[in-house]
């Protein structure tokens, strides 16, 4: 319950009705309990590392944590569903971001809910829910992007099995300036090539502790294009038929 300790004293009900939540979103995901905790990890190591000050590194946890609260108003068989999600349950499933910062204005956390309602919005403009691009789209929020899809990419999910450290920063990489913005996938890697971030990735067989078991690579290495350019769709959304519904 760290997430409450942070918060005043004001707010302290409510957080932790919304930790409760959360907790129950990711209680219905057999695979990966810690997920939100994990996201909020990575996305706190980031945003010091790009020198947030106490204040808005308390937030950026916050919202890192409750990205997905939008997702309690999902049925439990899309969330947990094995095959490709129909337009309609993608549709559905996508509703959660503006679903969570609803939930977050409702609560009185003004910054939180514009973070988490940009947290599936693209570096390309080909996100969602409003279609920004570049830096139209919160820090924070692309912080939070990075953070889940790295997050979802090195756990074991119902349909798939979690990539190593290494082949989800090269995923990370080959989608900067795409999916991702570069800075923050170069502060990211960055920190988990240097041994300053722990990497809490839940996989059915035992992960490189560090992605240091790999070869170092480059930082922001070229993307590669022709055979094995996917069009970045990265391979957390790679399930679904128009449009990933990230972690
Ligand atoms: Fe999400
Ligand atoms: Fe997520």
């Amino acid at each position: 319950m760290w997430i409450v300790r942070a918060a005043d004293s004001g707010l302290k009900d409510t957080l932790a009705r919304l930790h409760g939540i959360v907790a129950g979103i990711d209680a219905e995901d057999l695979h990966n309990h810690d997920h939100s905790d994990n996201v909020a990890h990575y996305a706190v190591a980031v945003g010091w590392a790009l020198g947030f000050d106490p204040e808005r590194l308390a937030k950026l946890q916050r919202a890192a944590f409750l990205h997905d609260i939008g997702k309690a108003g999902v049925a439990t068989s899309i969330l947990a569903k094995r095959g490709p999600l129909t337009e309609a349950e993608t549709e559905l499933m996508q509703g959660h971001s503006a679903a969570g910062a609803a939930v977050l204005e409702a609560a009185g956390l003004h910054e939180e809910s514009r973070w988490v309602r940009a947290h599936h919005e693209r570096a390309d403009g080909r996100g969602y829910p409003d279609r920004l691009r570049g830096e139209e789209i919160p820090l924070e929020a692309r912080i939070i992007l990075v953070a889940d899809s790295f997050e979802a990419m090195t756990s074991d999910r119902p349909y798939r099995r979690g990539m190593t450290i290494g082949d989800a920063l090269d995923e990370l990489r080959r989608c900067a300036g795409d999916h991702f913005d570069p800075l923050v996938v170069a502060a990211f890697a960055g920190l988990i090539e240097g041994g300053g971030m722990p990497v809490h990735a839940v996989r059915s067989e035992a992960a490189p502790a560090t992605a240091s078991a790999r070869p170092p690579r480059r930082a922001l290495a070229p993307r590669r294009r022709g055979r094995l350019d996917r069009g970045c769709q990265p391979v957390v959304g790679l399930r679904v038929g128009r449009a990933p519904p990230g972690g």
